[in-house]
């Protein structure tokens, strides 16, 4: 240990502040990070001992999360949002620049420490791009004039909380207000109400709504309570005596690219989607919630707490709720660390743990058993926000929206190419059409409908709806006019499942970066009709052996655009049944060196078949 003994007593003060519980590991370092600018290996044999937990667990979960780091990074480290959508807005070009500026490439730390570049998946502002983070909070809006700004102001060592405030402003960017933004609830009105009816009552509001959650997935939510209020049965059907903990998970990860809906609900609607949570912990029985919110939102963070506190000062959280005795309950916000796995509610449920986020094998499902082995729900931010306003107006105002099979509205973050992107709230059933028109969309050559992992569809099928029952949505909806290239979109989404990619299962492990390269070798110009079979095939498996729902979707930007975009594959086959996809003979370069030899034998030449 060459540490002085003041480092020492900095990172012992912190695993202090976190309790020394080995849940809190990911938040803790997430504070040795901002503290070190990386968790140096002192910092994590500290840790690790304190924690008494294994040296290879503390540094597994470092080197799981993005925005961790083993290597040293800049006093300033700046990352620039590397989406589609961002691409679109030129995040490569402005990313060339700053580089060129500062003197420091991509990836790299400069050598007076002073400022670190990179890439990052997506910041969850696809609607006022190209956007990055400096030391974890937004840059929004960037173009060369604030990329000046922001050289000038790294190179004078001017500390964060005196850059200018505009650098860092995030607007809600509300365009159409539906149902659930056009009547929020006042602060603490649906508690009162579920106090004085009663939560069985407030119970039967959320199963006569219909409500689905609004994550994606589109599980009923009253079922999904239901089962956590009962827990496990032991073998006469019977609830498990004496167990009592549940818990209630908010999430927050919102890492799909293009989607930003919660990011808005959490900035002016806090109190409702805590409300929520808290309706839902009377429901269920549960005394501890958690917010679980991705690393990105940082900036929230401060107003988050602020929320949470003002409701414990109005007896909304904690003992007592309202005077009702043994209603207990209180939320606990964790932050995510770039992980997109994590967004998978059983990996979240690992994070919460202070863990690497892998999935876990379900069965068991976390309204069995979820944080610490104990049911737990899991929803999204909009699903709790709605909770609130049906525990309130009742499920009949809600079911009255919508379809069938898809009651009540939903929040959707549009970007692209269109004249207003941001927030739009529609009753379930809106089209496709409807919704291009609204946003001032022209040109149209096809929509992703709920992100990377959704679903693209081209011009045929804007008369489809948004609905559970046609087009799910999480909430992302990204717009690509006829100028752009589709093969940029499919190579964007394969390279971010490759990185996302959690490594536990081989399928989608080995499989998503062999589908990135064989993709890169289409986009390069490489490929021939045999590798558009063998792509497929992959995709195909990738999709069906797949441990968790990341590998499932992973091969849907593929397999989606070959069936509705068949022509812009076709454009970039040559005329060959194979080609490699790397040169053969360059890749002997480093065995020609040893062996010292340069003669034409040593050489192959490559030949398309
Ligand atoms: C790779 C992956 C990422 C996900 N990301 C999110 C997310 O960011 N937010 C979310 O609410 N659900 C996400 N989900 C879905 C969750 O697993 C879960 O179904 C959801 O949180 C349940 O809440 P809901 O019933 O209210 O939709 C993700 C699923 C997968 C497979
Ligand atoms: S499918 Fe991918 S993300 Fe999911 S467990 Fe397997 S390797 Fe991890």
């Amino acid at each position: 240990m060459t540490w002085s003994e003041s480092e020492q007593e900095k990172i012992l003060s912190l695993v202090r502040k976190h309790g020394s519980r080995p849940t809190q590991l990911l938040q803790l370092l997430r504070d040795v990070q901002a503290e070190c600018h990386c968790v140096p290996a002192e910092a994590i044999e500290i840790v690790a001992f304190e924690l008494k937990v294994s040296r290879t667990t503390v540094q597994g979960v470092v080197e799981f999360y993005g925005l961790l780091s083993l290597e040293q990074l800049g006093r300033f480290h700046i990352l620039l949002s590397d989406s589609i959508t961002d691409q679109m807005m030129g995040s490569r070009q402005l990313m060339e620049y700053l580089s060129a500026k500062l003197g420091v490439e991509p990836g790299q730390t400069r050598a007076d420490g002073r400022v670190s570049l990179g890439f990052t998946s997506c910041t969850g502002l696809c609607d006022q791009g190209p956007a990055g983070l400096v030391n974890g909070h937004w840059l929004s809006r960037l173009n060369g004039e604030r990329i000046d700004g922001i050289v000038a102001l790294v190179e004078r060592d001017v500390s964060l909380e005196n850059w200018p405030e505009e650098f860092f402003n995030v607007d809600d960017n509300i365009q159409l207000p539906g149902l659930l933004l056009e009547n929020p609830i006042k602060i603490g009105a649906a508690l009162r109400q579920a106090v004085r009816n009663g939560f069985d009552e407030v119970f039967e509001e959320i199963t006569r709504s219909g409500l689905r959650g609004r994550g994606g997935a589109g599980f009923e939510t009253a079922w999904k309570w239901r089962y956590c209020a009962e827990g496990p049965e032991d073998a006469n059907g019977l609830p498990f005596a004496g167990l009592t903990e549940r818990y209630v998970v908010c999430n927050a990860d919102e890492g799909e690219p293009g989607t930003f809906k919660d990011r808005i609900l959490l900035n002016s609607h806090a109190h409702q989607v805590f409300e929520g949570m808290t309706v839902c912990a009377g429901v269920v029985g549960a005394k501890q919630g958690f917010l679980y919110l991705r690393g990105e939102y940082l900036r929230l963070r401060p107003q988050l707490e602020a929320v949470l506190a003002e409701r414990r000062a109005k007896n909304l959280l904690g003992s007592h709720i309202l005077g009702r005795q043994g209603f207990d309950f209180d939320i606990e916000i964790h932050m995510g660390a770039g992980a997109y796995v994590c967004g998978e509610e059983s990996a979240l449920i690992e994070s919460l743990e202070g863990k690497r986020g892998v999935p876990r094998i379900r069965p068991p499902y976390p309204v069995v058993s979820g944080y610490q082995g104990k049911p737990t729900v899991v929803n999204n931010v909009e699903t709790f926000f709605a909770v609130a306003a049906i525990a309130l107006y009742g499920g009949g105002w809600f079911a009255t929206h919508g379809t069938d099979k898809s009651k009540g509205s939903k929040i959707i973050s549009i970007s692209g190419d269109c004249e207003r992107p941001g927030i739009y709230e529609y009753d379930f059933g809106v089209s496709i059409a409807e919704i291009l028109l609204e946003c001032g969309a022209e040109n149209t050559q096809g929509v992703q409908v709920g992100g990377a992992s959704g679903a693209i569809i081209s011009g045929r099928e804007y008369h489809r709806k948004l609905a559970y029952e046609d087009l799910a949505s999480g909430g992302s909806f990204m717009i690509f006019d006829k100028s752009r290239d589709i093969m940029d979109v499919v190579r964007n989404f394969t390279h971010f499942f490759a990185h996302e990619s959690c490594g536990f299962c081989t399928p989608c492990r080995v499989g998503t970066t062999l589908l990135k390269n064989e993709v890169d070798k289409i986009c390069d110009g490489h490929s021939g009709a045999l590798d558009l079979v063998g792509m497929t095939s992959l995709a195909r498996f990738i999709k069906n052996a797949s441990h968790c729902g990341l590998g499932q979707s992973a091969a849907n930007p593929v397999l989606g655009t070959l069936s509705h975009f068949p022509d812009a594959y076709k454009a970039r086959l040559k005329d060959v049944s194979f080609e490699p996809g790397f040169d053969l003979d360059e890749s002997l370069e480093i065995a020609r060196r040893m062996s010292m030899r340069d003669d034409a034998m040593a050489h192959l030449e490559q030949e398309a078949i």
